[in-house]
């Protein structure tokens, strides 16, 4: 459905991405797990159009992906980029339909976003400065849905949050993606990543190196001693 296929970019002389390829294919959870550095956002941002990459294509249902944000979004293809970016200052409602800004009306999305996040619902008139570091990540992935988007992409969802709210976060993953949202997330927490993605790549240094299912990347020796804390997936 999505397809990267041999992407570069470099920062002036720092290469951050090395022919990578890699597909998210419809319906699916894709993660792409990494440490820090490892080129995980400028991937994003090449797929959001925020980065123009230096050679190789990105394909959208077969067709090649538009290079302006807008028309990207307008695609169905949202990031929720890392470090949240909500708007302090405003509402938990206004920042919601600052998301909206590709579709006819608001009313429809904060609906459906109220539904799957109460605890947004509860503070629709709060300063969303204000929000906990979960509500607040809950907050842009709801944003992130006012659009009405066919592939949402993830940058470090989990960051900064505690291991219960990491999960609340996963767990709201799968049931965006059991909508029949396709989703491409990417994190350092590669425990939890891999625990709910069908599919699943390594990034090192700019380069894929390892690719396969969740379970197999959560079962590999070097993963599992380089990412995992040595020891293996027990949930
Ligand atoms: N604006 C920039 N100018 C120059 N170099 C950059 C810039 N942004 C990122 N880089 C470099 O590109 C490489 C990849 O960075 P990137 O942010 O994509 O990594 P990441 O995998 O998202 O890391 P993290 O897990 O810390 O978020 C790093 O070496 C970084 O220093
Ligand atoms: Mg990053």
């Amino acid at each position: 459905m999505l397809k990267v296929d041999n992407l570069s970019f470099s920062y002036g002389k720092i290469q951050a991405l090395k022919n990578v390829s890699f597909e998210l294919e419809e319906g699916k959870i894709m993660a792409i797990i990494g440490a820090n550095g490892a080129g995980k956002s400028t991937m994003m941002k090449c797929l959001a159009g925020i980065l123009r990459p230096q050679s190789g294509n990105i394909t959208y249902c077969g067709v090649p992906l538009p290079h302006a944000t807008h028309q990207i979004v307008k695609k169905g293809l949202v990031l929720v980029p890392e470090g949240r970016w909500i708007f302090p200052n405003l509402s938990v409602e206004e920042n919601l339909e600052l998301g909206a800004y590709t579709v006819s009306s608001a009313i429809d999305g904060k609906k459906k976003a109220y539904q799957m996040f109460p605890k947004l619902d509860e503070r629709k008139k709060q300063r969303a400065g204000t929000l906990s570091g979960g509500e607040q990540q809950m907050l842009a992935i709801a944003r992130g849905l006012m659009s009405d988007p066919k592939v949402l992409l993830l940058d470090e969802p989990s960051l900064g949050l505690a291991p219960l709210i990491v999960n609340d976060i996963m767990s709201i993953i799968q049931e965006i993606n059991k909508k029949g949202i396709s989703v491409l997330l990417v994190e350092q927490n590669a425990r939890k990543a891999l625990g709910i993605a069908h599919k699943a790549c390594l990034l090192e240094l700019g380069s894929i190196v390892k690719t396969g299912t969740g379970d197999e990347l959560a079962n590999d020796a070097d993963i599992i001693s380089a990412y995992l804390g040595g020891s293996r997936k027990t949930s």
